[in-house]
């Protein structure tokens, strides 16, 4: 459920219309809904309640907007994150250290430092040649790093190609028929206190079975570790719950997901971590779009937006649907291509798609886009970055400024052998 709804046939983020918005910060921008992520970040908790003792992170690559959060935080939630800017961030929003956990493959040795340093929570260790690399550098300042093992568990996520993570020939985590082996010998390395596991499969999982499937070969590690004396105190399950892209998807419910998580940990006895990303912030933002004018197709019509693949990728990477809707419902329908002004034909959010009639000058959005939304924007065709909006009530503020194309041009310049 989220809180973009119509009202006096017009759309409203809470109770702030869409169209105040636009006239005031220009688009495209994307619009965030207060109320929507503290909903979905309570339902997430709630569902968890039977679950024993658990640790909430927010996976910041989701949506790492200062404003998302310092909301995530408010909740208690503390960060999921995979680089030294996402850890910079996390901390920026007052989330303390021990609420962060760093997960990534490709950590840099200054992001080891940094994460050391600010004495975050737990370091995910995604091979036996980072945490040696983890645990020199720990020695050399002091205090243990705090670890677990992510393990490769080897399934299909049943999600796109480009967001599994958890087949045998990803690059992510260890192979989990060598983590016993590898746990051991982290463990013994004198600057790691290891303490447990982390798994994640993938994104956008519209089934549970895979995750229960993982969550289960973990539990059989997790039971030969205890037997071989390591110590396990810790789990890290993840995210990946998906959310719906279009009213009719049909997805696993948070509460579905945390009676699988109790059912399947139970006697573990751990306290179990995860990584919510986009099934707390994905439907509380959406993208508000003007329509540029429409053109005649030789078949369907091309809306052209003002959005393009530069603010919102998923539909170009991915193929990802998201629904558009207008601002003002004419209610009269079109089927139409929309299209954003980007020289590529991959600038392309849906084709022959059935919607509300919209003419040159018309607002609209492009729903469930506050999870690898802006975040993911590119200023591809010198288009610059795409503002940002919190709503809360009947307030709005910008929490990211526009990044005008000058901006971006202003950090370049030509060397004087050029002359
Ligand atoms: N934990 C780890 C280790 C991850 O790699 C991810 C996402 C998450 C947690 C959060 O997953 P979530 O709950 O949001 O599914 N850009 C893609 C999604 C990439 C996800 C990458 N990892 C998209 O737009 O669909």
């Amino acid at each position: 459920m989220d809180h973009f709804h119509l009202r006096d046939g017009e759309l409203y983020a809470e109770d702030v219309p869409l169209a105040r918005i636009a006239e005031e910060v220009g688009t495209p921008v994307y619009v965030y809904s207060r109320a929507t992520l503290e909903r979905h970040a309570r339902v997430f908790r709630e569902a968890l309640a039977g679950a024993g003792e658990t640790h909430i992170a927010f996976a910041v690559k989701a949506n790492p907007n200062l404003a998302v959060l310092r909301v995530m935080q408010r909740e208690g939630f503390g960060a999921d994150v995979v680089s030294g800017g996402e850890l910079a961030r996390a901390l920026a929003a007052g989330m303390a250290p021990e609420d962060i956990v760093f997960s990534g493959v490709g950590k840099q040795t200054h992001e080891l430092v940094q994460g050391l340093d600010e004495g975050i929570g737990q370091f995910n260790l995604e091979s036996e040649e980072e945490g040696a690399e983890l645990s020199a550098l720990a020695v050399a300042r002091g205090p243990r790093a705090r670890c677990a093992l992510r393990v490769n568990p080897d399934i299909d996520a049943g999600t796109h190609d480009k967001i599994s993570t958890g087949k045998a020939d990803n690059k992510f985590g260890v192979p989990i028929g060598r983590a016993p082996e590898i746990y051991a010998r982290l463990a013994a390395l004198p600057g790691l206190d290891m303490r447990g596991l982390a798994v994640h499969i993938g994104s956008q999982l519209s089934e549970l079975r895979p995750l229960e499937l993982a969550f289960q070969k973990l539990g059989a590690l997790l039971t030969n570790l205890r037997t071989t004396g390591q110590t396990v105190t810790h789990v890290d399950l993840g995210g990946g719950l998906g959310v719906p892209y279009k009213a009719t998807d049909v997805l696993p419910s948070p509460a579905e997901y945390g009676a699988m998580v109790a059912r399947v940990t139970r006697g573990w006895n751990v306290a179990l971590m995860f990584e919510p990303g986009r099934v707390i912030a994905g439907n509380a933002g959406v993208l508000l779009t003007r329509v540029i004018r429409v053109k005649r197709g030789v078949n369907d019509p091309f809306v052209i937006v003002d959005a393009a693949m530069n603010d919102l990728a998923r539909p170009a990477l991915y193929g990802a649907w998201h629904d558009f809707e207008a601002v003002r419902p004419s209610n009269q329908r079109m089927t139409a291509n929309i299209v954003g002004p980007i020289c590529e034909t991959g600038d392309t959010f849906a084709t022959g798609r059935d919607i509300e009639g919209v003419a040159a000058g018309d607002l609209a959005v492009f729903r469930t886009a506050g999870a690898y939304g802006a975040t993911m924007a590119s200023s591809y065709n010198s288009r610059g970055f795409v503002a940002e909006v919190m709503v809360d009530g009947d307030k709005f503020a910008v929490v990211a400024d526009r990044i005008l194309p000058e901006a971006i041009a202003g950090a370049e310049r030509v060397p004087d052998w050029l002359d």
